[in-house]
């Protein structure tokens, strides 16, 4: 079977989406309607939920923001990219903000397996360990709203996961541009030491639910092995069409969960299927044209 080639497009593509979008940061949550809580563990659920959604958004646009800066001498465009992309995590975070004031919550400081996560991440250096990492979290925040809108009836709540999910859709496939970016300079060393932290973070990512279950599963009603098995099936995606980078993913630990690589390979042949591919980009850049469509 003939492997997918990888689409690329340059930095300026990426630049005048963004800049686009940005006229468009506009959307408002109509929270008008009253939310009816089935009971209260569901609520504490949905508390719990998006303060983990904040501490994504709150984490994306720091690292965003540093990386823009780092860049600015060497590649004032790829700059502006990272900068506009941070934005839109801030905007995000502005509305989580919103949102769990109107839910009855509030911002939480994290559990010991976020602050554990966060702060791991925080000490990385490596320009492409930092996006690497961010790619992978923005992969398993944009599954994570995409099945909780399965489940979730609320329109309050649809409304909110409606505008993360169909952000996320533009935000992976940018970050495995700026991871593009990051590796062609990189020595060999250094792009095997990536390859090294993706099979760790897969491992660690897909065991994530084990810890996040008993917190959020009242509100999106996602069991464990379902979230487990969509972690590792997005993770495995992501670079499925982008071989000639040389990630792979944990063979045993896909098979361990029932997926089927052969299959995987063969749907990351379809661009539109694909989450990271320049197709699926163009198709989430205008916000209004995007559908959501289930996993
Ligand atoms: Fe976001
Ligand atoms: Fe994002």
């Amino acid at each position: 079977m003939n492997r997918p080639r990888p689409t690329q497009r340059p930095t300026r593509f990426w630049l005048d989406a963004l800049r686009r979008r940005r006229e468009r940061l506009n959307d408002e949550l109509d929270l008008r309607a009253p939310i009816e809580w089935q009971s209260d563990e569901e609520r504490r659920a949905a508390v719990k939920f998006f303060n983990a959604a904040f501490r994504a958004e709150e984490s994306g646009l720091t690292q965003a923001h540093a990386l823009s800066h780092e860049m600015r001498a060497l590649d004032p465009d790829l700059a502006e990219v990272l900068e506009l992309y941070g934005n839109e995590e801030g905007w995000h975070r502005t509305l989580l903000t919103e949102f769990l004031e109107h839910v009855g919550g509030r911002v939480e400081p994290m559990g010991r397996v976020t602050r554990t996560l966060y702060r791991l991440y925080g000490s990385a250096r490596r320009m492409e360990t930092i996006v690497l990492a961010n790619l992978m979290f923005e992969t398993i925040g944009s599954t994570t709203y995409r099945l909780a809108l399965r489940n979730v009836r609320q329109p309050a709540m649809r409304q909110m996961l409606t505008i993360l999910t169909r952000d996320e859709a533009f935000h992976v496939p940018l970050n495995v541009h700026f991871l593009r970016q990051v590796l062609a300079n990189a020595p060999a060393e250094r792009r095997r030491s990536a390859r090294r932290v993706y099979r760790l973070l897969f491992l660690a990512l897909t065991a994530l639910p084990l810890a996040s279950r008993p917190k959020a599963r009242a509100f999106d009603g996602i069991p464990t092995l379902t979230l487990a098995r969509a972690y590792a099936r997005e993770l495995a995606r992501l670079f499925a069409r982008e071989h000639d980078l040389g990630f792979d993913p944990p063979r045993l630990l896909l098979l361990a969960l029932g997926l089927d690589t052969q299959e995987l390979a063969r749907a990351a042949v379809d661009p539109l299927a694909s989450p990271t591919s320049v197709e699926s980009a163009e198709r989430a850049v205008d916000r209004e044209r995007v559908v959501v469509s289930a996993l």
